[in-house]
């Protein structure tokens, strides 16, 4: 029988913690495969009671039998990658199989630098606030079709004829745009090489191995990095990341039909945190936002910047719900609540005097959007220890079902803790 095939997809602005559930979910599957984005995403995962933020790898690579997949629509920056592997390795970490698709682009040096250029030439509230990865520059190439692709580091004609084409265009962006000074064809070109000689034994033709593992029964988990409100097509553009982070994006970033995919589970912090410029109706600019700031340790993983925090908003999570399919909602860091004494859950919007439960598709008129809430008793204990639905103090089990009510969508997983232990698994 054909595998079960699950996509785990970010419901907010990302930092969900989808990295910790996709840790426990990858217990039961064979592949882990991350289908977008690039080192933009940090994703930790705490096992054994040691740390690992990981931008490039899948959350997989620690279970040694696995098979840990980067697909087609990943943009992949080959030093991001090796220092991940190096720094395993340092740790003496035994990893899954990698196989990395001959069709990811990858991030050059221009692109990263463009990164930064382009968000510095913009003021005011037309930042975006990128992570400086190089994302935006990267998927820019693809769709313009001047890319590098995986394969092309390994093929040393095509390398330089591509390499070419591109880096005398970027020179130019570089040279007459922002005036600073050109890359040198050679060194850019020995770099790649470098990158490809490393590669090469990673190269694969990815989902053909995901196909063939699901073929031979085993389960396949896609990892989604940043989230529905970052999508470049259902997120706040213009304040977006430049992949599609939503369910469907999983079908075309690895080489699946969507008939195949059997569920979507949606991560949703029981908070919201947004890093970055852009509309978030429910931020608390408050003592709430620092408590939680503080409490959730709501620092990028990436770049380190403090995070906006706020409370959950439930008529984003109807988007996601709508946006994505979702089939179950995975809810962390329940636990960082638990001395609050009263916990607000947004359920609506007023937007010019007009209460709404959608949320709107135009950016503009979420910025305009002030939430209204319902307030729910605060616990008031830790539910650290809690491993059961049942554990869990009444309170806190009001404040689930309830957004499992609003939402129509069962809540198969809650997060008490970084812990991989530290979770309560209802029929996932
Ligand atoms: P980019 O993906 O670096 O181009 O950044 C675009 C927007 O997405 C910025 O607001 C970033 O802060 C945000 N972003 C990108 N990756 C992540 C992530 O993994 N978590 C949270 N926000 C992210």
């Amino acid at each position: 029988m054909r595998g079960r095939t699950d996509i785990v997809v970010g419901v907010q602005w990302g930092d969900e913690g989808k990295g910790r559930v996709v840790d426990v979910l990858a217990a039961k599957a064979g592949v882990v495969v991350r289908y977008q984005g690039g080192a933009n995403a940090g994703h930790t995962v705490v096992a054994d009671g040691e740390k690992y933020v990981f931008h490039l790898l899948p959350s997989g690579i620690l279970y040694p039998d696995k098979l840990c997949v980067i697909g087609n629509g990943v943009v992949m920056d080959p030093e991001a990658l090796f220092d991940e592997l190096d720094a395993l390795a340092a740790r003496g970490k035994k990893t899954a199989r990698l196989v990395v698709s001959h069709g990811a682009h990858i991030v050059m040096p221009y692109h990263k630098l463009l990164d930064k250029l382009s968000e510095n030439a913009r003021s005011g509230d037309t930042k975006i606030g990128t992570t400086g990865r190089g994302i935006g520059p990267c998927y820019s190439d693809k769709y313009g079709r001047i890319g590098i692709r995986a394969e092309d580091l390994v093929n040393a004609d095509i390398l330089r004829a591509k390499l070419s084409l591109t880096l005398a265009l970027k020179n130019d962006m570089l040279t007459k745009i922002y005036g600073e000074k050109p890359f040198s064809f050679d060194e850019v070109y020995e770099k790649a090489l470098a990158w490809g000689r490393r590669i090469e034994p990673l190269l694969g033709d990815s989902f053909l191995e995901i196909d063939e593992a699901a073929e031979s029964g085993q389960n396949i988990l896609f990892e989604g990095a940043q989230a529905t409100l970052l999508d470049v097509d259902y997120g706040t553009y213009p304040f977006v990341t430049s992949s599609s982070p939503c369910a469907g994006g999983a079908c075309t970033g690895a080489g699946i039909g969507p008939s195949r995919i059997d569920r979507v589970i949606g991560v949703v912090k029981a908070y919201c945190t947004r890093v970055g410029e852009g509309p978030f109706p429910t931020e608390e600019r408050s003592e709430t936002g620092e408590f939680l700031r503080r409490k959730g340790g709501e620092f990028g993983a990436t770049t380190g910047r403090p995070r906006r925090c706020g409370w959950c908003d439930l008529v984003a999570v109807d988007y996601a719900v709508r946006v994505n399919g979702l089939d179950g909602i995975a809810l962390t860091k329940l636990d960082v609540l638990d001395d609050l004494d009263e916990i607000k859950i947004c359920t609506s919007y007023d937007i010019n005097g007009k209460v709404q439960k959608h949320f709107p598709s135009s950016c503009a008129e979420l910025s305009r959007a002030k939430p209204l809430y319902r307030t729910f008793k605060g616990w008031k204990r830790s539910i650290a220890d809690c491993r059961r639905f049942e554990d869990l103090p009444e309170a806190a089990r009001d404040y689930v079902r309830f957004i499992e009510d609003t939402s129509g969508v069962p809540v198969l997983l809650i997060g008490v803790g970084p812990g991989r232990e530290q979770t309560i698994l209802r029929g996932i």
